[in-house]
């Protein structure tokens, strides 16, 4: 079944690119969640990076309360872009949810998950994490990673609840704004079997 049919059932999808291709572990109730309005889901080229950017610093401003900056802007979206891609998802011509996805041999990443704050608890988070996952598996992944800071207290049971377990933690990235607070990421990683 391909990402837009995941969703047919509840909303008309526009699936506009075939790389999004993917057998989606999204469940009935996400989907009824999704709501009524058409999204349209595809892979970002390098115009989008500045709705990209917008979206993430929205999403991300409840990391706030431990860094004072913004979580990324244009160019670091478009320093990206070579390397991995971005999965967006888009109502009417507004974008409302991206990841941002990569293939690192035999695991997968993804990072700078964003749902637009009024979309937020809808199952856009779920179905885009489930088309990461379709995506780096069809590639040939056999697990997935993603990391988290270890401040976000709420995050560690939403991704267990996506089959993620704790696998290891990083130091906070020293080409990100110095955090208020000492903090540190935390991997969490599944089998994409
Ligand atoms: C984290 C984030 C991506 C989650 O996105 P989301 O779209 O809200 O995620 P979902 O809707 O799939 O799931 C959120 C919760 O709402 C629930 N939910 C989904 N639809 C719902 C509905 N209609 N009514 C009530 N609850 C609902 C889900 O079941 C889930 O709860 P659970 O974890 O107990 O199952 C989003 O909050 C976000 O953008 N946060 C800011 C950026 C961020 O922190 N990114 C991750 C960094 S690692």
């Amino acid at each position: 079944m391909g990402m837009a049919e995941q969703l047919g059932g509840l909303r008309k999808v526009k699936e506009e690119s075939s790389q999004l291709e993917s057998k989606s572990s999204m469940s009935e109730t996400d989907k009824e969640r999704m709501g009524p309005d058409p999204i349209r889901t595809r892979t970002a080229e390098f115009a989008d990076a500045e709705s990209i950017a917008r979206l993430v610093n929205i999403a991300f401003r409840t990391e706030r309360f431990f860094i004072d900056a913004d979580r990324t802007d244009p160019d670091k979206v478009r320093m990206l872009l070579p390397k991995g891609r971005f999965l967006l998802a888009e109502e009417v011509s507004k974008l409302v949810g991206c990841v941002y996805v990569e293939l690192r041999g035999e695991r997968g990443y993804f990072g700078l998950l964003a749902v637009d704050p009024a979309r937020q608890h809808s199952g856009m988070g779920s179905f885009l994490i489930a088309a990461a996952e379709d995506y780096c598996r069809a590639a040939g992944c056999l697990f997935m990673d993603l990391t988290i800071v270890n401040l976000r207290k709420e995050l560690p049971g939403y991704y267990r609840r996506r089959g993620y377990l704790k696998n290891g933690t990083l130091p906070f990235p020293e080409d990100q704004h110095l955090p208020k607070i000492p903090c540190h990421l935390v991997r969490m990683s599944k089998p994409l079997g």
